[in-house]
Parts: structure tokens; sequence; C-alpha cells
């Protein structure tokens, strides 16, 4: 039998947000560059929300309304920090807004891979009335807060590096700032901070020593992986971390059983799902909502957003397909793009140069080289030749192209919309349709070939 700890129950998350981050050099504010195609911090709102708090606080300030509008969310609660006089300025300014009762737990907005995992047991020792603390042993702690232990082993106090003593600074332990603790010793501690320290802020890591003396048992707690604690204070932290959390992707699609030809060159910006037996080669990116249905095989360098591919399709190497529906069974690419409201059925062949949107294609149907289809209903078992297109556009309105089934349209073809082409037909080459085709027969719109045998060529003058 299984016994279940008491349920967690978490009142607010704090997350830190109103730094500058200033070695970023960029006009937009930090915890708004995105990391797999998302911002930092809605890694961390995904984190905490999974937490199921009863609130969520974000205290922002650096960049005006530019965060809080980048997630018009209703469940987030805002905080204006302005000026930023250090973390534990930020919590006084957020204690407002938090729910008196309960546990507090503090994140930050720029430590975008932290585990829910990693954060529940702190909260759990909170619910029991103590103060958690994630910690974590580096071989380099330099930059970091110091954990500073009494001779019995609790915890004093965290003093930060340019505070700490040269011994000091050879602890090893580092506080993450990542905490938990009951709502109601925030309300009493904060207001106590003061900033007589060498950088004259407001330490939140100052309520160690108050926890300390009210006999408060402090606990810390240790990250299962390095990276979760690792921030984002310039480009070269954001561009590492983007790789910790690729190559985290690729490890669960490899665990799920999907073929990766190479683990370290995969792009997974959003989410995406695999059925069995799907195959995956180099340099893919896939961003929003990707699902590949059951024995799926990706060429090499596609970039796939927002679709769905059916069943035992092949998407050939650099086909770009964008909030696209691909049936089972279909034959895309090389070189093939696909985009927003392209619908291919069952065993649809779309090839090199093929561009499709708008556009629906019945099963069976094939567009093979060089051809643009947009704004049109393609039925069944249709074979559209090469370089043919649908104009579409008549410079001021898009009109629709309808090509029923069993249609045969030579290469070369324009077919000027609204136009329909009825079942069975066959448009000869090089035809230019701007009317509608009658069923089955031949129609060609096209001037009669003349051969002048007596024509000679040109000769280059001599001079
Ligand atoms: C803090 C901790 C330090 C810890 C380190 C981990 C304190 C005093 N020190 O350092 O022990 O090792 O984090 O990275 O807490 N922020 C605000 N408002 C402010 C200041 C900061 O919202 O006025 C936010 C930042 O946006 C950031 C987080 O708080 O998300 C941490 O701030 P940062 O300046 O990076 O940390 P330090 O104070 O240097
Ligand atoms: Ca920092």
């Amino acid at each position: 039998m299984t016994t279940h700890p008491p349920s967690l129950a978490i009142e607010n998350i704090v997350i830190l947000a109103a730094g500058k981050g200033t070695r970023m050099f960029s006009r937009h504010p930090k915890v708004l560059h995105p990391l797999a195609g998302q911002p930092l911090l809605a890694h961390v709102i995904g984190a905490a929300r999974a937490l199921r708090p009863r609130r969520i606080i974000v205290v922002h300030g650096h960049g005006g309304d530019a965060v809080a509008a980048a997630f018009p969310a209703a469940d987030l609660h805002w905080v204006r920090q302005e000026p930023q006089q250090g973390t534990g300025h930020a919590m006084l300014t957020a204690l407002p807004a938090l729910t008196k009762q309960g546990v507090t737990l503090i994140l930050y907005g720029d430590v975008p891979l932290i585990a829910c995992d990693t954060l529940r047991p702190l909260a759990r020792h909170a619910q029991e009335g103590g103060l958690a603390l994630l910690t974590a042993h580096l071989t380099d702690p330099a930059g970091y807060g110091r954990i500073v232990r009494d001779t019995g082993g609790g915890v004093q106090s965290i003093i930060e590096e340019k505070d700490a003593t040269p011994e000091q600074r050879q602890i090893h332990e580092i506080n993450t700032g990542f905490m938990a603790l009951p709502t109601r010793h925030l309300a009493d501690w904060l207001p106590r901070l003061d900033t007589r320290n060498t950088q004259g802020e407001y330490y939140l890591t100052d309520i160690v020593p108050l926890a300390a003396a009210q006999r408060i048992a402090i606990t810390t707690h240790h990250p299962q992986r390095e990276w979760e604690i690792h921030g984002v204070n310039n480009k070269q932290q954001l561009a590492e971390l983007e790789r910790v959390f690729q190559r985290e992707s690729a490890r669960e699609l490899l665990a799920q059983g999907v073929t990766l030809a190479d683990p370290a060159r995969i792009d997974i910006r959003g989410r995406l799902t695999c059925a069995q037996d799907v195959s995956i080669d180099v340099n893919c990116i896939f961003e929003g909502e990707v699902a590949l249905g059951e024995n799926v095989t990706i060429g090499a360098h596609c970039v796939i957003r927002n679709a769905t591919i059916g069943k035992d399709t092949v998407i050939e190497a650099f086909s770009l397909i964008e909030q696209a529906m691909v049936g089972d069974s279909c034959r895309i690419g090389p070189f093939a793009r696909l985009r927003p409201g392209a619908r291919l059925a069952a065993t649809v062949h779309v090839g090199n140069f093929v561009e499709i949107k708008n556009s629906n294609i019945g099963d069976n149907s094939k567009i093979n080289h060089l051809s643009y289809i947009g704004d049109s209903d393609l039925g069944k078992n249709i074979n559209v030749g090469a370089g043919s297109i649908t104009c579409n556009y008549d410079g001021a309105n898009k009109h629709r192209t309808t090509i029923e089934d069993n249609v045969f349209i030579g290469s070369d073809t324009q077919l000027v919309a609204p136009v329909t082409v009825k079942k069975g037909a066959t448009v000869g080459a090089g035809s230019t349709i701007t009317r509608d085709v009658p069923a089955d027969g031949l129609t060609l719109s096209r001037s009669k070939q003349v051969s002048v045998p007596s024509w000679r060529r040109p000769v280059k003058k001599s001079q």
C-alpha cells in the first residue's frame, strides 16, 4: 500500500521579474526574450500554473507595461516595482497582492527551466511551517549568495558574494533564490529588512537570520538537474539554456520511441506529438502544435509549424509546412511549401517547388513540379502538370478555382479564377483557361504551331 503525503496547497506563487537585464544589450525586457519559441517568463508561468496555486503574482518593472501586455491571461496578478531596490524590496512591493494565509513560493522570471518536481518539496516544508531554500553545491559558486551554516549544520544566513569574507567565498553551497515559506512570516519579516550592505539593496535573503532567531525550521533542497537553476543574464546563457531545453526535448522523443537521425540537430519550439515509428532526419524545426501520425518520415531541413501529418506520409527534405493538414500516405517535397489552409487528403503527391495555399486537394491527386495552387478546391485523381498555376488574384480580390475529379491539367497551364474545370476534362499543355472547362474531352487555348523552312539564322557581320 502506498501512503499519500498531505495534498499540496500553494496559496501564492510570486515570480520576480523586475530586473533590468542590462547585459542582454536589448531594447526588449529580458524576460520577454524567447527560449524554445516562448518568452522566458512564459516558461516560469507554465511551471507556476502546473503547481496549481491560488494566485500567481508577477513583479515587473523594467520595460514599462510591455511585460504585462505580453501576458494578457486573467489568472496573473501584476505588481509594478519601481525603482528596483533588490529582491527584498520586490517582495515587499508584492506583499499587498498576496493572500494572507497559506504558503508563498518565490520563483525568478529569468530562470526558465525550473521543474515542478523540484519545487514541490519546498512548498511541502513551508506547509509544515518552515522556511525552505533551494540550494546547490557548485564547483564554481562565483556570483551567487553563499549558504552560511552554524557548527551544527543549521542554516544561519545567506551572504551575497559582494558582502562575503574571503572565507565565506570558499563556500560552494549557493542560494538559487527559490524559496517557500508561510505567507504570514513574510508579512512579519519583510518590513524589518534594511539596506545596510555593499549594494545598498533590500536583500530577501536577510529573512534567513530572522527565521533562525525565531527557531523556524530551515531546510535546504536541491534541484534534480543543475540546469534547472541556471538564470539568463546574457545571450550566451540564453543560447546555452536553449541547447539544454532542446537536448531534453530530444531525449523525451527518443524515450517515446521516435527515431532521430541526430538528437543534437532538432529544434522544438512548441509541442510535437509523435505516433509510433516516426523518423526525423537532421536539422528539422517544429513550431507551435505539430502532430505526426504513425510511420511518418520527415526528411532533413524541414520546418513544420502548426500542422498535422497523417500516417505513412513522407515529407522529403527542405519542405516548409505551415498551418496545414496533410492526410495519410502522402508524399511531400523535396522543396515543397504548404501554406496556411492547405488541406491534403490521402495519397496526395506534392513535389518540388510547389506552393499550395488555402486549398483542398482530394485523394490521390498529384501536383509534382513547379506549381502554385491557391484558393482552390481539387477533387480526386487529378494530375496537375509541371509549371501549372492558378491565377487567383486579380490585383484586388482573390477568386477560387475548382477542379473536379479525374481531371488532367497539361503542363504550363494558367487557370484564371474564378474558373471550374469539370469532371474528367483534359486541358492541353500551355493553355490559359479563362472560362469554365466542360467535362471530359480536351480543352486547350494555344496558338497554332508554324514552321518556316526557308528561314535562315542571322550571322555575325564580319568587320
Ligand atoms: C539573488 C540572491 C542571491 C542568489 C541569486 C541567484 C538576493 C539578495 N540575492 O542575487 O543570493 O544567489 O539571486 O541568482 O536575493 N529582481 C526584482 N527586483 C529587484 C531585484 C531583482 O524583481 O529589485 C528579480 C530579478 O528580475 C531576478 C531576480 O529578482 O529575476 C534575482 O535578481 P538578481 O539581481 O539576478 O539576483 P541577485 O540579487 O544578484
Ligand atoms: Ca542573478
